[in-house]
C-alpha cells in the first residue's frame, strides 16, 4: 500500500495516540494534511517554539509549554489530528508523559494525538496505549517525480542537462532509499559540482548515497564481486540453481510463467569456503545493487527502538529494489540474546520473519550463518527461504579453479602451473586458505626475486595446517548438521 493510503487508513482507524518516527517532518506533515482533508479532518500542530495552532491559524497563548497544551487537547471534543513535532524532548518529562496519557485516555473518537519524533522511541508508559508508524522514504514514482521536477527546473536555468530516459531512470534508481529532502539536496549537489547532470553523475550519486545510508550503520552498499561466478570456484550446484532463477527474474518471466519470483537463499557451512563470496558474486551476476544488512546494529536504547529501526531498514530495502539483500551472520542479530534481553531479539526474529515471507519480489535476500547450533529454527522451516545450502571445503576439482581464481586475479596465467598437483596437495583446504597461500607465496616469491612458480605455492601449502584439521571435530559437527538440514552447495 502507498504511504499515504496507509496514512488515512490508520487515521481514520481512530487510535487515539500515534507515535510516528520520521526523519521527513515536512514532508509528513504534508502527507498527514492530505489525509486528513480526504476524512474531514482539521490539523492542529504543536512546535517547542510556537505552541499549539490549528494548521494555518495563529497559535494560542501560552500553548508552548506543552502540558498547557495539553491540557487544551483534553479539553476539546471536536474531531480533529493534534500533532506534536519533535516529542521526543517533551517526553522526557514524566509530568508531560503523564498529560500525553490523560489526554490520549479521554480523547473522544475522531480525536488523535500524534507524537512526531526523528528516531523512533516508545515509553514503557505509553506502550499500551500508542501504535508506531515509521514513514517510509519516498517510493519509486515518488522520486521518479521529484527528478522530472529537478530536470525542468535545472532546463529552466538553462543549465544544460543531457540524459535519456534510461539514464534518467538510473538516477532514479541511484536515490532511491534515502529521504526527499536527502535525494532532492544530492541531486543539487550533483548538478552544481560540474554545471550540469549527466551519466557521468550516477556513480557520484551512488557512492554518496552509500554514505547516507549508512548513518546508523545498519545498511551499507557492499562492492560487488566484478568477476561474478568467474571468480568464484567450484560451488556448482549453488552457481546452477542460481542462474536458473537468475534466468527466469531478468527475462522478467517468472511471474508470466506462473513461477514464483525467487525470495532467497540461507549459506551455511564451513568457514572461509566462499559463503560471503558468494553473496557478492550473484549481485554482480544480477546487476543488482548488494546491500548489507548488520542485525548487530539494530539494538538501541529505548522499547521498540530496535525494531523500529528494523522497520525502517526494511523499508529503505524496499524502495531500492530490485537489490539483493545480504545479511551475514543472520544468527548473531536475530534471536541472538534468546530471552535474555527482555524479548528484542526474539521479537527483532519474529519482524523479520514476518517481513521475509510477505516481501516484494524485486528484494532478493542471501543470509549466512556460521553457527548453526545458534541458528533459530524458525529460519529453516519451509517458505522462509527457497533453499538452504551448505557450503563445504571444496573437493579436488573446485581447489583447482579457486587456485585458478586467485592466480589469475594476481596477473598470473594459471596453465603456467601444476594445478592438478597443488589442488592434490591441499586437501583439506578451504578457499580463504587456498587464498592465503597464494599470497604467501608471491611474497616468498619476491623475496627471493623470482617470478611465481609451483614450488612456492607448494611450499606454502605445506607450511600450512588448514582449519579442518586444527578443528576436525567442528567441521565434522558441521557436516552433521547439516547432512539432513541443507543441500550442498558444491
Ligand atoms: N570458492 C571460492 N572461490 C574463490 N575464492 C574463495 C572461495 N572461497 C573462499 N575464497 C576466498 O576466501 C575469502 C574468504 O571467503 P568468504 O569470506 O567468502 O568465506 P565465508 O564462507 O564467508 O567465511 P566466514 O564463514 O568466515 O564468513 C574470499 O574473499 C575469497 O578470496
Ligand atoms: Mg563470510
Amino acid at each position: 500500500m502507498d504511504t499515504s493510503a496507509d496514512l488515512r487508513v490508520l487515521l481514520a482507524s481512530q487510535y487515539p495516540l500515534l507515535l510516528v518516527a520520521t526523519r521527513e517532518e515536512q514532508r509528513f506533515l504534508e502527507l498527514l494534511r492530505r489525509a486528513a482533508a480526504g476524512l474531514g479532518l482539521p490539523v492542529w500542530i504543536w512546535s517547542a517554539s510556537r505552541g499549539l495552532a490549528r494548521d494555518g491559524m495563529d497559535p494560542m497563548y501560552g500553548t508552548a509549554e506543552p502540558q498547557r497544551a495539553l491540557g487544551v487537547v483534553a479539553d476539546l471534543t471536536d474531531p480533529g489530528i493534534f500533532v506534536f513535532t519533535d516529542a521526543h524532548h517533551p517526553l522526557e518529562d514524566p509530568v508531560t508523559l503523564r498529560a500525553v496519557k490523560d489526554a490520549a485516555m479521554t480523547a473522544t473518537p475522531g480525536q488523535t494525538i500524534v507524537l512526531s519524533t526523528p528516531r523512533p522511541v516508545m515509553p514503557p508508559e505509553l506502550e499500551s496505549l500508542a501504535v508506531p508508524w515509521t514513514l517510509r522514504p519516498p517510493d519509486r514514482s515518488e522520486l521518479a517525480a521529484m527528478v522530472r521536477r529537478a530536470l525542468e527546473d535545472l532546463a529552466a536555468t538553462r543549465t544544460p542537462v543531457r540524459l535519456s530516459a534510461t539514464e534518467e531512470s538510473a538516477i532514479v534508481d541511484a536515490l532511491a532509499g534515502l529521504t526527499m529532502a536527502d535525494a532532492e539536496r544530492l541531486l543539487q549537489r550533483a548538478a552544481i559540482r560540474d554545471g550540469t547532470l549527466g551519466p557521468d553523475d550516477i556513480a557520484f550519486l551512488r557512492a554518496e548515497k552509500a554514505g547516507m545510508l549508512n548513518a546508523d550503520g545498519v545498511l551499507e552498499i557492499v562492492e560487488r564481486l566484478p568477476a561474478g561466478f568467474e571468480g568464484v570456484g567450484g560451488l556448482d550446484g549453488l552457481k546452477a540453481w542460481l542462474a536458473m532463477r537468475g534466468r527466469a527474474l531478468q527475462a522478467g518471466q517468472a511471474g508470466a510463467a506462473g513461477l514464483d519470483a525467487p525470495r532467497g537463499i540461507l549459506l551455511t557451512g564451513v568457514p572461509g569456503c566462499g559463503k560471503s563470496l558468494a553473496a557478492k558474486a550473484l549481485a554482480a551476476e544480477w546487476h543488482r545493487p548488494l546491500v548489507l544488512l548488520d542485525p548487530s546494529r539494530l539494538y538501541g536504547r529505548y522499547v521498540g527502538e530496535s525494531e523500529e529501526r528494523l522497520t525502517t531498514s526494511l523499508a529503505t530495502v524496499e524502495t531500492m529494489s530490485p537489490i539483493v539483500l545480504w545479511i551475514d551472520e543472520i544468527e548473531k542479530g536475530f534471536a541472538a540474546g534468546g530471552d535474555g534481553d527482555g524479548g528484542v531479539s526474539r521479537r527483532l526474529l519474529g519482524t523479520f520473519l514476518r517481513w521475509l515471507q510477505e516481501r516484494p519480489d524485486g528484494v532478493f535476500v542471501v543470509a549466512t550463518a556460521n553457527d548453526v547450533a545458534a541458528l533459530p529454527p524458525e529460519f529453516l522451516r519451509k517458505g522462509r527461504f527457497d533453499e538452504v545450502f551448505f557450503v563445504d571445503l571444496p573437493g579436488g576439482e573446485a581447489r583447482r579453479a579457486i587456485f585458478s581464481a586467485h592466480l589469475r586475479g594476481r596477473g598470473h596465467d594459471p596453465a603456467r602451473f601444476d594445478l592438478d598437483g597443488l589442488s592434490a596437495r591441499s586437501d583439506g583446504f578451504s578457499g580463504a586458505e587456498i587464498e592465503a597461500a597464494v599470497v604467501g607465496a608471491l611474497y616468498r616469491a619476491f623475496g627471493a626475486g623470482q617470478t611465481l612458480t609451483t614450488r612456492e605455492l607448494a611450499a606454502e601449502i605445506g607450511a600450512t595446517v588448514p582449519l579442518s584439521v586444527s578443528r576436525r571435530e567442528d567441521v565434522a559437527r558441521l557436516r552433521a548438521w547439516a547432512s539432513t538440514r541443507a543441500v550442498p552447495a558444491g
